[in-house]
């Protein structure tokens, strides 16, 4: 049921029901996306939500899993805020299943993400990660740039540049 969308819908409340319902307008062409899981959703090769809230393998499916059913204990028992705070972020496995490119592309525009992992080597936690750059429903970001807030995305690159002496 997992892999359903609307299964997510059928327990979470706003904003989170309509990340699904926004979802169903950009697979009906009804409207073009506006954030970057909108994105997701379109195209030829439709990602659903538990795509991005999961990681690598059967490690990563068990830990999803594992949340999930920590997730339905809570709303069994009714003791739970809605809309659901985000304290698990979600780790840059769940996005390089699918992206691996972006670590090895050997270009100028691309240093910030082939750089990342040597950062956060050193800056542990203060390093950026994927989804400090690339959030993913928030309407703010630019589509011209898959979707990125450029303010947002700027106090990452500061960060790093600071950190290399600039
Ligand atoms: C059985 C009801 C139920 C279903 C179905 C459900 N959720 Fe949740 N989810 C919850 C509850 C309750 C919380 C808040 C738990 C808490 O904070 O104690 C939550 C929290 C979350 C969080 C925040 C987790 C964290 O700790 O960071 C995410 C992300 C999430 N759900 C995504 C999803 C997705 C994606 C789906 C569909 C695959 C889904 N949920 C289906 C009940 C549900
Ligand atoms: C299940 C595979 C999958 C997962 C997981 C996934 N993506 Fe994607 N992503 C895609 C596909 C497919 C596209 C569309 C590719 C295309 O048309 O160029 C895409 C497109 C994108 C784009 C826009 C690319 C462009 O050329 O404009 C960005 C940015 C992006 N993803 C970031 C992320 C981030 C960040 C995460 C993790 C939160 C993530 N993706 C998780 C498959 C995935
Ligand atoms: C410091 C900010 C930053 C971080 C952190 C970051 N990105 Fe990006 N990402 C960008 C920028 C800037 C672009 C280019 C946007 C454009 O020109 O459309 C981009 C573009 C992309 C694209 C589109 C295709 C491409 O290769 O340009 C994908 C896919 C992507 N990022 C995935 C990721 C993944 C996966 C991670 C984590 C491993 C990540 N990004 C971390 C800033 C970041
Ligand atoms: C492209 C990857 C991606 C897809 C697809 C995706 N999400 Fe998310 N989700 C994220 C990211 C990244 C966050 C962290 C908050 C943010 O950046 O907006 C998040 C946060 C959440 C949260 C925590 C509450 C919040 O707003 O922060 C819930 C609940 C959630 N997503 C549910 C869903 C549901 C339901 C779907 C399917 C309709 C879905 N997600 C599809 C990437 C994705
Ligand atoms: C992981 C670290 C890291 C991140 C993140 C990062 N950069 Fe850089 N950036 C570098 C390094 C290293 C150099 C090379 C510096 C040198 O040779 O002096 C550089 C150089 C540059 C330069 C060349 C001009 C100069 O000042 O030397 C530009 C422009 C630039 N980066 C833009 C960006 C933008 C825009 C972003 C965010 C989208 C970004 N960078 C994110 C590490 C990073």
């Amino acid at each position: 049921m997992e892999n359903n969308d609307t299964f997510c819908a059928s327990c979470h409340t706003e904003p989170e029901t309509t990340y699904v319902s926004r979802e169903e307008i950009v697979r009906s062409g009804a409207a073009a996306p506006q954030d970057l899981a909108m994105y997701h959703a379109g195209g030829e090769h439709p990602v659903a939500c538990i795509q991005c809230h999961s990681g690598e393998g059967l490690v990563g499916r068990a830990e999803a899993l594992a949340l999930g059913s920590k997730d339905l204990w809570a709303y069994v028992r009714g003791s739970y805020p809605q809309p659901a705070p985000l304290n698990h972020p979600i780790p840059d496995a769940n996005c390089l299943k699918c992206h691996q490119e972006v670590l090895v592309k050997k270009s100028f525009n691309n240093h910030y993400h082939r750089f990342l992992p040597r950062w956060q080597q050193i800056a542990g936690d203060n390093a950026a990660h994927c989804v400090d750059c690339h959030a993913g429903h928030k309407e703010d970001g630019s589509p011209q740039l898959a979707f990125l807030n450029k303010e947002r995305a700027r106090i990452q690159c500061n960060a790093c540049h600071r950190l290399i002496g600039e």
